[in-house]
């Protein structure tokens, strides 16, 4: 079945309509300047998987751009609107997107789109993917050290993802990592980095950087002890990544991912994956 076949749209206040219909008005910011943050969540068991943390660093981010937000309860029936009747057993791939609305004044907007979870990230999760680095131009700590530059939203401005993802497509790789001038591993376009360290899950410290602190990350790394690990935040070079016991994307559609291939090494397949991707679709 095509993910068509399945897509959904509610918009606040005025519940779910057609797929095909108008939702944005064509004066909207998020649509003349990506003005607006979204949230990508996991459905599983009809509803989104660790929707109040979603919920939580949409509501971070809209303070950190004074982004006027609807209430929690409101964004909550928005959801519960679009998750309506979807099959208990059907992944899906929900995102919630909050604009500022018409230029020149005017109340935000926010709607929810539901569909089924693409085959390749479905793919991404059983044969791995392979990852190239690409320089960002910036040094590790230098984005949240300016102060006014927003860092760690989820922008629906997706312009930069967007070219590195052409960028892989063209370099004949599934995804890339962004590294930084003075050489650390940052995150994906649309993921972040995991990695085992001996008995230690790591990720990149998203503070210090300004990456967007990834939900999926955070609640494996919350979880590590169920897999016998302790967890921590570090900061690794894409040499320490090859020589790590373990390396994966990790994001709320993947939820992880192997890296086999970083920039033409292959790197083993770690055999913590089986028992973390059945604690992310299990959790006990
Ligand atoms: C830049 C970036 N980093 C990390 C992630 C992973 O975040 P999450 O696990 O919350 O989906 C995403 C998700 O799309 C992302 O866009």
């Amino acid at each position: 079945m095509g993910s068509g076949a399945y897509a959904r749209v509610a918009v606040l206040g005025r519940g779910v309509v057609p797929a095909g219909e108008p939702v944005l008005r064509g004066d909207d910011l998020g649509a003349l300047q990506g003005d607006g943050l979204f949230e990508t969540m996991h459905v599983r068991g009809g509803r989104p998987w660790l929707r109040d943390e979603h919920l939580a660093r949409l509501a971070r981010g809209a303070a950190r751009i004074d982004l006027p937000l609807p209430p929690a309860g409101v964004l909550v029936e928005l959801l519960e609107e679009v998750c309506a009747g979807w099959p208990v057993d059907a992944e899906g791939a929900l995102r919630l997107v909050c604009t500022r609305g018409p230029e020149g004044g005017g109340p935000p907007s926010a709607h929810a789109t539901l569909a089924r979870v693409p085959a390749a990230a479905r793919r991404a999760r059983l044969e791995g993917i392979s990852v190239a680095t690409l320089p960002l131009g910036v040094a590790a700590t230098a984005r949240p050290a300016l102060g006014w530059l927003p860092v760690g939203i989820k922008s629906t401005s997706y312009a930069v993802s967007a070219a590195a993802r052409r960028w892989a497509a063209g370099h004949g790789v599934d995804d890339v990592l962004w590294v930084s001038t003075d050489g650390y591993a940052l995150e994906g376009p649309t993921a972040n980095v995991v990695w085992l360290a001996g008995r230690t899950l790591c990720t990149v410290p998203a503070a210090a950087t300004g990456i967007l602190p990834g939900v999926t990350a955070a609640w494996l790394l919350g979880h590590a002890a169920d897999l016998g690990l302790t967890a921590e935040e570090r900061m690794v070079t894409p040499a320490g990544l090859r020589a790590a016991d373990g390396v994966w994307f990790t994001s709320s559609l993947r939820g992880l991912a192997p890296v086999h291939t970083l920039d033409g090494t292959r790197l083993p397949r770690p055999a913590l994956t089986g028992a973390a991707q059945a604690l992310l679709a299990h959790p006990r």
